[in-house]
């Protein structure tokens, strides 16, 4: 019912999509089943009605390189009646002028396939002065830190996910409810 597709050169988006995963198991009792683009056609979206996106920014404000192999193959998809959400790996230290652009590239894709997108993302606790992620003061998705921040990403993840079973309209699992 839900597929997560991710592009990862170092892991961390790789990891986050587990760690995702694991959230939505524990919380709603549904199977996620993950793609890392690098192995897998984008078509495989088609199979699903609510979808979770993670990519990871690279050389200053651009696509991961399995992202730039494959982006294109979304403009043959039909995405419409599907909800999708996003999330991004960024160093906003390093990288502060560029923090998670990628994501607002595959996002603005999504959308115009038709997808509905969810899981907008407070910027409070993040310090970076430039993002084309950002959209009405909201970063698009869940933005993750690996590099500055690890410690803050199994909270964040949770949180998101929460967010992730209302906004998709799942059911939370009885042991989660408290
Ligand atoms: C050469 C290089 C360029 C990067 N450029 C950006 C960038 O422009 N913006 C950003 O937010 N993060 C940038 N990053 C940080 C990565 O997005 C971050 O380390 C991420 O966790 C990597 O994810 P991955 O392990 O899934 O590939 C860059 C990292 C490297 C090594």
């Amino acid at each position: 019912m839900i597929g997560l597709f991710f592009g990862s050169t170092n892991g961390n988006t790789a990891a986050v999509a587990g760690l995702i995963q694991r959230e939505l198991k524990e919380q709603t009792g549904i199977e996620v089943e993950l793609f890392d683009i690098a192995d897998y056609y984008l078509e495989e979206m088609l199979e699903f009605s609510h979808l979770i996106v993670g990519i990871p920014t690279w050389d200053i404000g651009q696509l991961q390189r399995d992202w730039e192999t494959s982006i294109e193959e979304l403009d043959e998809l039909d995405l419409q009646n599907k909800q999708a959400a996003v999330f991004g790996l960024g160093d906003q230290v390093g990288y502060p002028d560029t923090f998670g652009d990628a994501v607002f590239f595959v996002a603005d894709k999504l959308e115009s396939q038709g997808a509905a997108l969810v899981g907008a993302w407070s910027t409070e606790g993040y310090s970076f002065s430039g993002s084309w992620a950002l959209r009405e003061g909201h970063f698009i998705g869940l933005m993750i830190d690996e590099d500055n921040q690890s410690d803050l990403t199994p909270e964040r993840v949770r949180l998101w996910v929460r967010q992730l079973v209302d906004e998709f309209g799942l059911a939370l699992s009885e042991s989660s409810k408290s």
